[in-house]
């Protein structure tokens, strides 16, 4: 029997900590997905694993939207940690730790690593130009200035320059180093094009971090210093520090560290995950992670990527439900469906596009199919020949074996890869060779022609292949493996999954087969998708009908759809100095960075009384500079001549929500 590599050894995963203005979509999931599989595979292999997730709850932006919603920031960061628990729970996500950066232990990290690292000299005090207003006690950039003066409405003097103290990180230092450590450890960045990225960024030198902010009570403050709050990058990437003990719980963090992966979006690799993150870790005389993946992005049909701040997201749990609907499986198994689309359908690394149209035509062919079928066929020949009794493998069985080991050693090497794709389309090729061997050895003209002893050993491989299959589609698609381990009796033998027993003729025997209905029913995708489409022909008729309403001024339906109208709340209101009729307003749209929009209310509106209106913003229009200041939108109102009454929602709405 084949034995683990080492039946200690331990694998730590981890995923980034996901903000919690956001709620869970499917881009999150992909990631967390992704190191799910990896980690019960490795789990299926014998080690010891860690696989941790967790939350970024500080920052502005939480307390921001705390306030907003008229709630504490920590009832506000409960809510959402809760509903990032609740969706990996619902998508089968086995993890082992969740970390909250506003837990205590965390935070007790990160002011213990801000004060080795001041030791260290890798922290210094230093200087940050800016703005300062003296009667506001406030720091300001450049770009909080609204013409040159205090922002603040109240206020609106003049500032003076100043240089505010602030604390850097030593990123710079390590530069050298990190150049060597790249070329020396190709496994370190992943994918191949990404290391390459990544190089040539460093090599055009790296600049030291500011890792402070002029303190908000909702951040960690420095330490000794209650006039700063450690900048939330510096103190999120600490996490994966703090998840397994740091400093103080040794034996546990020896056991973990380094992680053996990381897994995260390109979109913050290279300043992040690639720099800032192992330069820390050099600062502090700790090693590097393995490997460090970046994954694609998961993108539209119209090539957007799908983030919060489009729009656009995807609920997976609802799309999961949506095809339970659609196909009549479980909800378990169309979650696996969902799942198995994401880890197949791209190569780990690259961008995919999401579209009802893939996850139904991958579900019909290689799940319903292909695995279904396999599936489907032996159970009711085991049923009708052999009384439901897995047989005694006798001579002639284990005709398989040299395919299980082939395709066993292929998904080994690609699972080392991370190349979630390629090891499942190496278990495909077992599906079809199990697909084959039916068709080929016919068992039904063994039993016609009574040839028992051959029937049994071409049945028991059949059944034994898949086992095997089971097992190894288990890191993908556990609700499934566990389906189809309880139809072929084991669950009730009580035998445990493992990798090792990914080889012939190991199937017990004795055992009795459990019915079951289909695990993937087919789809009858040109029917769903007209339902699907049902609304954009719908769309398309009405347009029709438009342009024949004879000499109407009309627009097309596509012209219209050229405005992106998304829900603003608004977070500040000031006056333009000098002008009687401009206002700034600072608008959340639900993206990384608030909007800065010049609206010509002020003689109707009073600032104060715009705060946090859930306004309608025109988000893709040029910006413009209008009296000197940015404008990077334009909030509806009406009245021709003048602003009359200002466009709202009628109740709450989340910054961002598209209007359509
Ligand atoms: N809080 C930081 C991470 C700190 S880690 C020390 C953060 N959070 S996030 O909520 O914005 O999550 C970003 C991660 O979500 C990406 O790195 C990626 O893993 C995942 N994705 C978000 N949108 C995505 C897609 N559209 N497609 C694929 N993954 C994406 O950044």
């Amino acid at each position: 029997m084949r034995q683990a590599e080492s039946p200690t050894k331990s694998y730590y995963i981890t995923t980034p900590i996901y903000y919690v203005n956001d709620l869970p979509h499917i881009g999150h999931s992909y990631t967390t997905i992704a190191a799910d599989c990896q980690a019960r595979y490795h789990r299926l292999l014998g080690e010891s694993v860690l696989f941790s997730t967790g939350t970024d709850e500080h920052g502005q932006k939480v307390a921001r939207s705390a306030e907003a919603r008229g709630i504490e920031p920590q009832q506000f960061a409960d809510e959402v940690a809760s509903a990032f628990q609740q969706m990996w729970e619902r998508l089968h996500i086995n993890y082992d730790r969740f970390i909250r950066t506003t837990h205590r232990d965390h935070v007790a990290t990160v002011q213990h690593v801000f004060g080795q690292l001041v030791e260290t000299g890798d922290i210094h005090l230093g200087e940050y130009q800016g703005w300062y207003c003296v009667p506001c006690e406030t720091y300001l950039t450049e770009g909080e200035l609204v013409n040159g003066c205090c922002p603040n409405p109240e206020c609106q003097r003049e500032v003076e320059q100043t240089t505010q103290e602030a604390y850097f990180f030593r990123t710079s230092a390590y530069a050298d180093r990190l150049i060597e450590h790249i070329e020396n450890h190709p496994q370190f960045i992943q994918p191949e094009s990404r290391r390459n990225e990544v190089l040539s960024f460093v090599k055009e030198g790296l600049r030291d971090a500011c890792i402070s902010r002029s303190r908000m009570e909702w951040d960690i403050p420095v330490p000794d210093d209650e006039s700063q709050s450690v900048y939330v990058w510096f103190e999120a990437l600490i996490s994966y520090l703090s998840q397994v003990g740091y400093p103080d719980e040794l034996d546990e963090f020896s056991k973990w560290w380094p992680p053996q992966i990381q897994l995260l979006g390109k979109d913050i690799l290279t300043r992040f995950h690639a720099t800032l993150w192992p330069a820390m870790l050099m600062a502090l005389d700790l090693p590097l992670p393995e490997t460090i993946f970046a994954h694609g992005w998961w993108i539209t049909a119209q090539g957007e990527k799908i983030s919060k701040s489009r729009g656009n997201v995807l609920d997976p749990y609802e799309v999961a439900q949506e095809l339970a609907e659609i196909s009549g499986a479980t909800t378990a198994v169309a979650v696996d469906s969902l799942r198995y689309f994401l880890l197949r359908e791209v190569t780990f690394g690259l961008d995919g596009s999401f579209s009802w149209r893939g996850v139904l035509t991958r579900f019909n062919s290689d799940l319903a199919n292909d695995l279904g079928n396999l599936l489907n066929r032996t159970l009711p020949l085991v049923d009708r020949y052999l009384n439901k009794i897995v047989p005694e493998p006798g001579p002639g069985a284990g005709e398989l074996a040299s395919e299980i080991e082939r395709v066993r050693s292929i998904v080994e090497q690609e699972m080392a890869e991370s190349d979630f794709s390629a090891a499942l389309a190496a278990i495909w090729e077992l599906v079809a060779s199990g697909n084959k061997f039916l068709d080929s050895r016919e068992p039904w003209t063994l039993h016609k022609e009574a040839k028992q002893v051959e029937l049994e050993a071409v049945l028991y491989d059949v059944l034994d292949c898949v086992r095997v299959l089971a097992i190894m589609v288990a890191p993908f698609m556990p609700a499934v493996a566990d389906e189809i381990w309880r139809q072929l009796g084991l669950q009730s033998g009580q035998v445990e999954k493992s990798w090792d027993d990914c080889r012939a003729l190991a199937l017990p025997s004795g055992i009795t087969i459990e019915s079951g209905r289909p695990i993937f029913p087919r789809v009858d995708i040109k029917r769903t998708m007209d339902r699907l489409q049902g609304q954009s022909e719908r769309t398309e008729r009405a347009k029709q009908e438009e342009a024949a309403v004879p000499g109407g001024n009309s627009i097309a339906i596509e012209q219209f759809a050229q405005v992106e109208l998304r829900v603003g709340t608004v977070l500040e209101a000031h006056r333009i100095p000098g002008s009687d009729r401009l206002l700034r307003l600072i608008v959340d749209l639900g993206e990384e960075e608030n909007r800065q929009i010049v609206a010509g209310i002020a003689a109707q509106f009073n600032p104060r009384e715009l705060l946090n209106a859930n306004v309608v913003v025109v988000a893709n229009l040029e910006p413009a500079t209008i009296h000197g200041v940015e404008s990077q939108g334009m909030i509806l109102a009406a009245g021709a001549e003048k602003p009359e009454a200002l466009i709202v929602t009628d109740r709450d709405c989340k910054p961002g929500t598209v209007i359509r």
